[in-house]
């Protein structure tokens, strides 16, 4: 995010935000976990392909991609069907859309069951996700306790924009009792911002 608290700009496209210490960062993380998570606002607004860049990592191993699209609405030519890693689409059991390559996980009435399509990566050996976003998507992830380490890097720019979105947005909590807490685990400089590294209090 930025220093202002924002990880996009206020139309909701992307910009550059990492420090290239930052990027590589990311790409070291992507590539060891067993599958990256993003909502289907953030494919539509930036379609990234969630691979691991060859610049920052010699020995990839390209995770799992899973986009949360409850009804099927991920575009035919979106990046994550670019067939140079296995991809799924977890929907809602109501959605009967397929998509060409990737494989579908129905999963929850009306919308993505986060805690079910835990258990069923879980039930599959995955042990390790990443979610990278954007905002609503990690805001349900917090609302179900589903969330156990925080990686939040502060970037040197300022963006600014009431609506612009933010590294948890939804609904938010709304009392002194229910938010989520962490513990600070580690800070560390990288280029020109700072890695901050939270654990979440159970
Ligand atoms: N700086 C960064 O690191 C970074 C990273 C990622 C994204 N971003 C930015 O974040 C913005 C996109 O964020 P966003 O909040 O609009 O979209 P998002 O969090 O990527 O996706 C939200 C959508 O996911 C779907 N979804 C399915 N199941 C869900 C569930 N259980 N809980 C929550 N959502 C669920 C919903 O649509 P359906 O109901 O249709 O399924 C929901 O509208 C973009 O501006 C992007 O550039 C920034």
């Amino acid at each position: 995010m930025s220093a202002d608290g924002k990880i996009a700009l206020p139309t909701r496209r992307q910009t550059k935000i990492s420090s290239d210490e930052d990027m590589k960062r990311v790409h070291e993380l992507r590539n060891s976990v067993e599958v990256i998570i993003v909502g289907i606002g953030t494919v539509m607004a930036d379609d990234p392909s969630l691979l691991v860049s060859p610049k920052h990592v010699s020995e990839i191993r390209n995770p799992v991609r899973l986009v949360l699209d409850s009804s099927g609405r991920t575009p035919d030519d979106a990046a994550v069907f670019d067939g140079d890693a296995e991809t799924i689409v977890a929907t809602s059991d109501e959605c009967s859309r397929d998509f060409g390559g990737a494989e579908v996980i129905r999963c929850g009435k009306g919308r993505v069951d986060l805690t079910k399509l835990m258990s069923t990566l879980h039930d599959r050996g995955h042990s390790t996700v990443l979610v990278e976003g954007g905002g609503d998507v990690i805001w349900s992830f917090f609302r179900e306790q589903l969330v156990d380490e925080l990686r939040v890097f502060i970037g040197s720019i300022i963006i600014g924009g009431k609506g612009s979105p933010t590294p948890v947005d939804g609904e938010g909590f709304r009392s002194l009792v229910d938010v989520a807490r962490l513990e600070l685990v580690a800070h560390t400089a990288l280029g020109d911002g700072l890695l901050l590294e939270y654990v979440v209090k159970r």
